[in-house]
Parts: C-alpha cells; sequence; structure tokens
C-alpha cells in the first residue's frame, strides 16, 4: 500500500515505563515474542528511556542480555530505543567517546533504531549520537531519528519547530521524531505542524504522544490525515492514560482507508492476550495503579507533564506545605520563564518544579536557587530556548561566567579512565558502559550477578559477551 501508517509499538518500552514504573521483566515479554515479531511493526520500542536503571536497581537483570534476548526472539523486527543525547541514558553530560561507544554497544547488540532526544532542543546535545549512529550504521543498517521534545511557550510555534526539523534532517536524520511527552499536542495543532514539517522535510516524520490528557487519538488521526508516516502506540493491555493511545483502537480505525496500517488485529490479540495477564499481575503486585489511566485535564491547564504534578505533590507533603500546592503550580510557569522556556521533561522538569517548591516555601523568589536551577542558568545544559531573566541569574549565580560553547566541549574523553576505574569488577566494555552510567547501582548489580550460581544458559550468553 502506497500510503501506509507504519505503528511503533512501545508495550515494552514506555507503555510500562509510563504505567508500572518499568518494572516489566524480560520474561514477562518473552513469552509474547513470537507474535510482536509478526505483527509486522515498524518497530518495537523495548530499551533505553528508564529500562537501563531499572533493569539493574530493581529487577536484577542485566540490560545488555535483556536486549540480545530480545533481539534473538524477534529477527524479523526493528528493535527501537530511547537514547537521552549527550547524557546517555543518564543525568549528566557525558564525553564524546563513552556517547560513541554506546551507540555502537547498542548497535552491536541488536538496536536498530535509535531515538536521540535532548531536554532543551539544542542541536549540539544530540551532534555526537547522531555522528556515531551515522558512523555503524552502514555496518549495521541502523536507522538515526533524533527528536523534537514538544512544549508550548511564546518561542515554541511552529515555525520553532519545523526550522528544527530542518537542522536535524542536514545533521544526518534519517527519520525525525515529535516527542510529545505530556500530550501537551492537541490534534488540529498536530494536523498542522506535519502539515508543515512534511513540505519543509524528505525523510518521514515519527510521531509521539500520551493519552495523559485524553486527545492522543485524535492527535494521532488527524496527524494521519495530515500525512504523518509513523505513530506510537501500545498494545491495550497497557494502552492510555500516561501511555500510548492503544494499537488496536488506531488499527481498526485506520483499516480499509488509505492510511490502513497493515497490521492484523487478530496477531495483536494474541500478542494482547499475554500481556493482559501481565498488567493483571502488576496490578495485583500495587505496581501499576489504575489512577494512571484516568484523563487528567489539569496538564492541559497548567502545561505541567503530569508525572510532575505528583512530583509536587510528593516534595509538598514532606514539606508540611500541601496547601501551597497551587501556589507552587502558578509559580512554574513563571520559573520556566525566568529560566528561558525549557520543554519539561527529564531533567528540566525536576529542576523548574524544585526551583518553584523554594521560591513559595521561602517566602521570597529565588533566595535560596538549587545546585541544578543555577547550572542551567550558567549554561551547562545547552542553550535555552529563550533570553532568561537576566535578573534572576545575577541573583542566583552573580558574575559566574556563562557558558555558550556545546557542553560536551569541556569534557575531556573518560572512557579509558572507566576501563581502568573498572578493570577488576568489569567483565565486558557493555560492562563498562553500565558502571560509567550508574555507578552504585551497576557495582552493586554486577557483584551480586557474577557471585549468584547461573545457569549453562545464562552462562553461554556472559562468556559471548566477553568476546564481543
Ligand atoms: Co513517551
Amino acid at each position: 500500500m502506497a500510503n501506509k501508517l507504519f505503528i511503533t509499538d512501545t508495550i515494552l518500552r514506555d507503555a510500562h515505563q509510563s504505567q508500572a514504573a518499568t518494572r516489566m521483566r524480560l520474561e514477562d515479554m518473552l513469552p509474547a515474542c513470537e507474535a510482536l515479531d509478526k505483527a509486522g511493526y515498524w518497530s518495537l520500542e523495548c530499551w533505553g528511556g528508564a529500562t537501563f536503571d531499572s533493569c539493574m536497581r530493581f529487577l536484577g537483570e542485566d540490560p545488555w542480555v535483556r536486549l540480545r534476548a530480545l533481539k534473538e526472539a524477534m529477527p524479523n523486527t526493528k528493535l527501537q530505543m530511547l537514547f537521552r543525547g549527550q547524557n546517555i541514558l543518564g543525568y549528566k553530560h557525558y564525553a564524546d567517546d563513552v556517547v560513541e561507544a554506546f551507540v555502537k554497544k547498542s548497535i552491536e547488540n541488536g538496536i536498530q533504531v535509535i531515538r536521540i532526544f535532548d531536554a532543551l532542543n539544542d542541536p549540539r546535545n544530540l551532534e555526537q549520537a547522531i555522528k556515531a549512529t551515522k558512523k555503524y550504521q552502514d555496518k549495521y543498517g541502523a536507522i538515526c531519528e533524533p527528536a523534537i521534545s514538544f512544549t508550548t511557550s511564546p518561542v515554541h510555534n511552529d515555525e520553532y519547530f519545523v526550522d528544527l526539523a530542518v537542522q536535524l534532517e542536514k545533521m544526518g536524520a534519517d527519520v525525525i521524531c515529535i516527542k510529545d511527552m505530556a500530550n501537551l499536542l492537541l490534534p488540529y495543532n498536530a494536523y498542522e505542524l506535519v502539515k508543515k514539517m512534511k513540505q519543509a522535510v524528505n525523510v518521514p516524520i515519527h510521531l509521539h504522544t500520551h493519552n495523559t490528557t485524553g486527545t492522543g487519538d485524535m492527535v494521532y488521526l488527524k496527524a494521519a490525515e495530515a500525512g504523518v508516516d509513523i505513530i506510537d502506540t501500545a498494545l491495550s493491555p497497557l494502552a492510555n492514560g500516561t501511555a500510548q493511545p492503544a494499537t488496536e483502537s488506531i488499527v481498526a480505525t485506520l483499516q480499509g482507508t488509505e492510511r490502513d496500517t497493515g497490521l492484523n488485529l487478530e496477531v495483536l490479540a494474541e500478542a494482547a492476550n499475554h500481556f493482559k495477564k501481565i498488567a493483571d499481575k502488576l496490578k495485583a503486585e500495587k505496581i501499576l495503579d489504575p489512577k494512571v489511566l484516568n484523563v487528567d485535564p489539569k496538564t492541559l491547564l497548567y502545561q505541567v507533564p503530569g508525572g510532575m504534578l505528583s512530583n509536587l505533590l510528593s516534595q509538598l507533603k514532606q514539606a508540611n506545605a500541601e496547601d501551597k500546592y497551587f501556589d507552587v503550580l502558578a509559580e512554574v510557569p513563571r520559573v520556566r520563564k525566568d529560566f528561558g522556556y525549557p520543554p519539561l521533561v527529564t531533567p528540566t522538569s525536576q529542576i523548574v518544579g524544585t526551583q518553584a517548591v523554594f521560591n513559595i516555601l521561602m517566602g521570597e523568589r529565588y533566595k535560596m536557587v538549587t545546585k541544578e536551577s543555577k547550572a542551567l542558568l550558567r549554561g551547562e545544559y545547552g542553550k535555552l530556548p529563550a533570553p532568561v531573566n537576566e535578573e534572576v541569574r545575577k541573583k542566583a549565580i552573580g558574575d559566574d561566567e556563562v557558558i555558550t560553547c556545546r557542553p560536551a566541549d569541556l569534557i575531556e574523553p573518560e572512557l579509558d579512565k572507566y576501563r581502568e576505574q573498572y578493570k577488576d569488577i568489569a567483565k565486558s566494555d557493555e560492562d563498562v558502559l553500565s558502571l560509567a552510567l550508574f555507578p552504585q547501582v551497576a557495582e552493586k548489580f554486577i557483584n551480586q550477578r557474577d557471585a549468584a550460581p547461573v545457569e549453562d544458559e545464562v552462562r553461554t550468553i556472559y562468556v559471548d559477551d566477553a568476546a564481543l
């Protein structure tokens, strides 16, 4: 079909990260892989984001072993990961050589689509991950998919996003993603934005949204009418609410139209039957709270992502100041404006939210400024989308120098340093990268892994691991 709408299913990554604290295990995934592999998806998002940390911290799983097992179980489907630009999967900027090594190992272990985003949409923070993906592309056929973090503000209009897309295409994007992490994109805006972007770039457009505010399905339908190439959905048992709209609903809606997805509802039902059991188990374990399935229109009202609202509430509870909730909600957009309108996504959502809490609780704005707020105002996270409030910056960092170069230019190569530092624990370069990203968590995990008696099958995997 000439104009088929392609589908990426997020059931193995974003769906359970959004609804169940990223707690789905490999053993919960494998029984459905045969059905998933024959469903005909464009890709399956299954790695990166919070899965890497969660594997080692909570599940006692080696994230690299999970990736190889999924690739083996789904040889016909492209596996996709979410990569946080220069932060990789961690929370600080890493040196270019670490970014390159991580991209290389991800591809070698089975990833074929790398979605790369930056909280500030500073293309310089995407540059090295894009370059690395392109470098290993010929050898392994990986697809480089830089993402635009969608948000709303006086500077974030269609023109801003289209310019960014043009820039990303020039940098080597094979596909461009519009990443609407908070479901702030509305259906008719989605139609306009996709139309304009399709006119400005030649590469396919991949749209990612959630159903937090209840508009997700409509966003996808309008985007499909505007010619979007690929969309992200989740199989029904973990779909909707804070996760993606349901795959089956969109597939059924478009059947017989010119945007027919070509996916077979019976095969999808086979996979969904399995994940229904997993969703029930996560509910019984109280990991999945059905509250996340409710439509949350507050996000549209305050332009604050759902996850951030619950963080603010718990910070205020700890300070016995729950009565200040609405004051803090009103302060968030003011802080965001002072800081040059960063999109609210990890880590900027935490930085802006925490600063708003301090501004209200201290009774004076910026009397107390967090370390992270200072770093953001110093340019350490990259270029902010709009000019900052200079009075606030002065109060926060005094006469400190503001960085205007690419932040990673200030970081010396680190890979050999990490190899040396972890030579007694790491069994492979994959281990070195796990340790570089999550030092305490990975060290504890690897020590336990290597102390435990392993079954023959698992042992074989570790031997292969050392040879990579
Ligand atoms: Co998402």
